[in-house]
Formats: C-alpha cells, structure tokens, sequence
C-alpha cells in the first residue's frame, strides 16, 4: 500500500494533515499529559565525555564521569572525539541528498530482508506496526566491507566514499570508547591477573571483529507534529550506538521517569548503552528507552550506528563483575537466541533475561 513507501514520499505528494495510519492512540502521543509537555521543553544537557581528555592525565577522572553517565542516563556526548569535522558533516550531506533522490532511486533498496546489506523502508518495523512511525531509513551493513559495499547506493555519487570513511572512523572511535567501558567497570589495567581469568583483552579483540550497522533516518516536517513519532520508545540491542544528529532537535531519552529532549551538540557523538552491555555490566550500566519525536518545521537526519559482538558470541553478565553484592541478574544465551528474543518483543520491552531468583 502507499504508506509503505514512506512518509518523504508521502509529503512530496503533498499533505496538510496526518494520514489515521500515523495517528498513535492518545496515551502514546508526545505530549500525551500537560506535565510532561512542560518537561519536554527543558532540555537535558547529556553528561560530557572529552575524548581528548580520556587519552590524557585526568583519565581515570574522565572514567569516572563515564561510570557515571552509564549507570545514571544510559546515555553521553563525547567531544573531542578526534573525527574530523568534514567527515561526519559529508556523511549528513550525503545522507540528506540521498532521501532527496527520486523515490524511484531510493526504492531500487527497499528489501524485505532483514540481512540485505542495504535497506531502505520506513516506520519502525513496517511489516509488524499497526501504526506507523514518521520515519524513513537507509540500513547500511557495514561488515565485511568488501562484499557490502558493491550493494550500498550507488546514487550520489559520493555516497559509498563518504558512508565508508564514515564507518571505519566510528569503529575506530567506538573500539576506543569500549576500552574505555572496560576499564570504567574495571576490567582493565588491573595487575596481577589470575591465570584462569578470562581475559579482557580478548574480549576488546573480539570487538574487532564485532558487527558493525549504521542506520541513517530520516524525518520529514509533519503538519501535525502531536498525533505522531519519529520513532516508538525502544532501547538498542547492540552493545554501544554511536549517534551523529544534525542542528535539529528530535531525540529524547527518559531520564527520572520523564522524556527529556538531548540538545543537538554540534561536532559531538550522542553515544548510548545497548542492552548487551547493560546484561555484560550485570545491570550496573543502563539501556534507557528513548524516542524520536518531530516537528512541522524542519527535516532531521541522524545517522546511528550501532555496534554489536560477533554473531557467535555469547550474551552473559561478565564473571567479574558477579560477586555477593551484585548477583548475577541475567541468563546466558547465544546471541542468536538474544536477537530472536528482542525482537519477538515490543519496542517498549525491558528487563528481559533477567534472572531475579
Ligand atoms: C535512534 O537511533 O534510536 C534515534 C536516532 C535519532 O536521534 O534519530
Ligand atoms: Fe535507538
């Protein structure tokens, strides 16, 4: 049907109302009570991590804050992250120019195929939403580069060079941050090892070898912002996603109960915990619901990429982090199991796995 091809097509034929397939029962919607209309307009500042200063003399204070950050909001802005400013502002550039292709262009990439390496669709889940999400999306896998390349957009041009560039610069960046996590949970530096530990080094190896997505969303004006979302509340299912938003606001995270807007930070990584390490920290670190919401003004671009371990994995609290104050709180599953499980559930699922005996 027409809402299949997405809502930039759907405002390119030009409507002045939200069609009844995007209108969410009224307890879903935005602003669904007065009090949270008022929350939504104080944005929330994310905790800052500079990148730069992790690498320094302050480091372990920077771990801290990064603790922090992870146990509190789920979520921070990394600065200084060492990406040059002209390789995330090409990725946006492309990115905008690719959904302003004829539809015709970007449908040649509309894939039912959940393991396509590219896939254009729209909503949240188009074949499951009853309704749907104003939302148009652009999957890219990133892994192994030289068989998915051949299948990314060939239109523009630029897009390959510039999503490439883009992705091994993220994996860099991200592999760096994981160390970080590692340590910040103190898994790492730690001396005298004991033989029969499992070795923590492997683990951020294995990482390297990891999988690799970058979503790039799209969000065109809508004439009745209200009635509609960008995206349903979900958390992540990888491990750590890496978010690089444009100057419009549109994310929002529930912090204290509440949906707070992220205020877009420019040259800045929105980055958050995905639900395997939250079940790797034994719970300590947090995979906090958030959600997009839109506007009747402005088109909003984010391009998410969300990294996960190899799919051979096992998904499982670490040993060390498990101990007569932190009991384990989660099962052991083989990642495969994991995927199938999270995604069999709703967006709004939390706390699965977890043991509590
Ligand atoms: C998300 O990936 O969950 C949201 C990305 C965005 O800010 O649009
Ligand atoms: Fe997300």
């Amino acid at each position: 049907n027409q809402y299949q091809k997405g809502v930039k097509h759907l405002c390119e034929n030009g409507i002045t109302k939200v069609p009844s397939k995007y209108i969410l029962p009224l307890p879903e919607r935005p602003h669904s009570n007065k009090a949270e209309q008022n929350v939504a307009k104080a944005n929330l500042k994310l905790p800052i991590i500079d990148f730069a200063e992790l690498q320094g003399p302050n480091r372990s204070k920077v771990l801290e804050s990064l603790a922090n950050a992870c146990e509190v909001y789920g979520f921070f802005q990394l600065v200084n992250h060492g990406i040059p400013s002209e390789v995330t502002s090409s990725m946006i550039d492309v990115s905008k120019r690719f959904f302003e292709l004829p539809f015709e262009e970007r449908a040649k990439y509309m894939s039912a195929d959940m393991n396509s390496p590219v896939r254009y669709g729209t909503s949240f889940n188009q074949t499951k939403d009853g309704v749907f999400c104003w939302r148009d999306f652009l999957k890219l896998m990133c892994q192994p580069m030289s068989d998915v390349l051949p299948h990314w957009p060939s239109s523009p041009v630029d897009l390959r060079k510039s999503a490439v560039t883009y992705a091994s610069e993220t994996k860099f960046l991200f592999l760096m941050v994981v160390e970080a996590i590692l340590e910040s949970l103190g898994l790492k530096g730690t001396t005298n090892k004991k033989t029969e530990d499992i070795d923590e080094d492997g683990i951020a190896k294995e990482f390297q070898n990891g999988s690799q997505l970058m979503i790039v969303n799209c969000y065109p004006p809508c004439p009745e912002p209200d009635l509609t979302l960008g995206m349903p509340p979900h958390s992540d299912y990888g491990f750590l996603t890496l978010v690089l938003q444009d100057e419009v606001e549109g994310l929002q995270i529930q912090h204290e109960g509440k949906w707070v807007t992220v205020e877009p930070t420019p040259n800045s990584f929105v980055v958050n915990v995905g639900d395997h390490l939250e079940i790797f920290s034994n719970g300590r670190y947090k995979s906090v619901l958030h959600r997009v919401v839109v506007n009747s003004m402005k088109s909003r671009i984010s391009v998410a990429s969300l990294h996960s371990l190899p799919f051979q994995c096992v998904v499982r609290p670490w040993p060390k982090l498990i101990d007569e104050a932190n009991p384990r709180r989660y099962k052991e599953t083989d990642f495969a199991s994991f995927i199938e499980y999270i995604s069999s559930c709703e967006p709004k699922r939390k706390n699965f796995l977890e043991t509590r005996k």
